[in-house]
C-alpha cells in the first residue's frame, strides 16, 4: 500500500509522489527523482519544515524542539524528514520549484587561505576551493558544512556571493570551549585543507519588490552580508534595511563592509545595537529584536519582509515579536544557527 501525497511550492507549481508506510517524506520524495529542501534528515536543523493541509500521520519521528516548536506543531507544521503519513496528504512549501531542482548537494576540496579575528569574539575565515574542480555555486544566504581534517565539521554561511575566485568567506563567533571555533582561532593555520559539503539551506532572498528587513545576531550577519551583497550588485537602488545586535561592543564587526555596502545602496538603513553599551557606544542599545521591534513600530511596515538569522534563542525572540505584532507567516524567512552540540531531541 502507497499514499498518494501532493506537494504544492510557493510559485504555485504542484508535484505528486507516493509514499510508502514507513517512509519519510523527504525519502519518497528523492526516490522519485524529486530533491526537497533538507539538510540533517534527522529532525535537527528545520530545513525541510512545511504546512500540512491535509492528511494524518501518526506522530512525528524523533525531532528538536528548535527545528519544530510545539506550537507550531499545534498550527500544522511539520518536519517532511520526520513525517510518515498514514493516509494521502496535500503538504505546502514555502520555497519555489526551481529550488527543488537547484539543490544539488556537492563536495569540494579547499584550503584555509585567511584567518583573522575581526573583534574579540569573530573570526572571518577565507577557505579557497581547489582549481581542480568548479567554484562553489550557491544562493546568497546559504550555508556548507565545513570538515576539518580532525573530523570536526560544523555549519557556516557564506558571507560573499557567488563568483569564480573560489574564494569563500566566512564570519565564525569563537567560543572558548567550541570544538571548531576554538580549533580555527588557536591552532589552524593557513593552508590546512578543509572539505566542504553543500550548498545547503532555503534562507535566500525571495524575489519581489517588497522590502527586505534583515535582522542579525552576531555572526547571524554573514548570511545577510551575501544577500546584501548580491542587492548591491543587482539592484543598488532597492530599499532595504539591516538591523545589526551584537551583545557587547568588542563583539562587534563588519563596520568597513557595512560601510562599503551603505556607498552602494542610497537605501540601505543600517541600525546597530549593543545590549550592553560602554561610554564609546553611540548606537542602540538592546537586543536585536528589540531593535528591530522599536524600528518596527514606529515605521510604515506594510511592503516589509523579514529575514532574520542568529543563535536559537534570537530567533525564538523575533519570531515570538513578529507574531505578536501579526505580520503574515510568509512573510518571515530565518536561519537558525542551531549550535551541533545543544541540539535537544523530544518526539
Ligand atoms: C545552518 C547553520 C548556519 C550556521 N552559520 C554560522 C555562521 O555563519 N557563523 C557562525 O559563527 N556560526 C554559524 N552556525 C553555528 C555553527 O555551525 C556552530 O554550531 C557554532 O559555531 C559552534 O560551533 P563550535 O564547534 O565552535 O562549538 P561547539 O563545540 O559546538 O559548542 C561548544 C559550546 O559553545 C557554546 N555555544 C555554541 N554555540 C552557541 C550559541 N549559539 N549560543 C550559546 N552558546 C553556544 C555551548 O556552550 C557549547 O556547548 C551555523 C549553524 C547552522 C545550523
Ligand atoms: S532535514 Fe533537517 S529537520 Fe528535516
Amino acid at each position: 500500500m502507497t499514499y498518494n501525497v501532493k506537494l504544492f511550492f510557493e510559485d504555485d507549481h504542484e508535484a505528486a509522489i507516493t509514499c510508502a508506510p514507513d517512509e519519510d517524506v523527504i525519502s519518497a520524495a528523492l526516490r522519485q527523482g524529486l530533491i526537497l529542501m533538507s539538510e540533517c534528515r534527522e529532525g535537527v536543523c528545520s530545513t525541510c519544515k512545511c504546512f500540512l493541509a491535509d492528511g494524518e500521520y501518526g506522530e512525528l519521528m524523533s525531532h528538536s524542539v528548535y527545528a519544530l516548536s510545539p506550537g507550531e506543531a499545534e498550527e500544522g507544521y511539520v518536519l517532511a524528514c520526520r513525517l510518515r503519513p498514514t493516509s494521502d496528504m496535500e503538504i505546502e512549501f514555502d520555497y519555489p520549484f526551481s529550488m527543488v531542482q537547484q539543490y544539488e548537494e556537492t563536495e569540494r576540496r579547499g584550503s584555509l587561505d585567511q584567518i583573522e579575528m575581526v573583534s574579540d569574539t569573530v573570526a572571518r575565515v577565507v577557505v579557497r576551493t581547489m582549481g581542480a574542480q568548479d567554484p562553489l555555486r550557491y544562493l546568497p544566504g546559504q550555508f556548507v558544512r565545513i570538515s576539518l581534517t580532525n573530523g570536526v565539521s560544523r555549519d557556516f554561511s557564506m558571507a560573499n556571493v557567488p563568483d569564480d575566485s573560489r574564494r569563500l568567506e566566512f564570519f565564525l563567533r569563537v567560543y572558548p570551549d567550541g570544538e571548531f571555533s576554538s580549533y580555527i582561532a588557536r591552532d589552524a593555520s593557513p593552508g590546512e585543507q578543509v572539505t566542504l559539503y553543500g550548498p545547503r539551506g532555503k534562507f535566500i532572498l525571495r524575489d519581489n519588490d517588497r522590502t527586505p528587513v534583515f535582522i542579525a545576531g552576531g555572526t547571524g550577519l554573514a548570511p545577510v552580508l551575501a544577500m546584501l551583497r548580491d542587492l548591491a550588485a543587482d539592484r543598488p537602488a532597492q530599499r532595504a534595511v539591516l538591523i545589526f545586535g551584537n551583545t557587547n561592543v568588542g563583539d562587534v564587526f563588519g563596520a568597513e563592509e557595512l560601510k562599503v555596502l551603505t556607498e552602494q545602496m542610497t537605501n540601505l538603513e543600517v541600525i546597530s545595537g549593543v545590549l550592553n553599551p560602554d561610554d564609546s557606544w553611540t548606537g542602540e542599545v538592546g537586543t536585536a529584536t528589540e531593535i528591530a521591534q522599536k524600528y518596527i513600530s514606529g515605521t510604515d511596515r506594510s511592503q516589509f519582509e523579514y529575514y532574520y538569522c542568529g543563535p536559537p534563542k534570537m530567533i525564538e525572540a523575533t519570531t515570538q515579536m513578529l507574531e505578536t505584532i501579526g505580520v503574515a507567516r510568509e512573510l518571515r524567512h530565518h536561519e537558525d544557527f542551531v549550535p551541533s552540540r545543544m541540539e535537544e531531541s523530544h518526539g
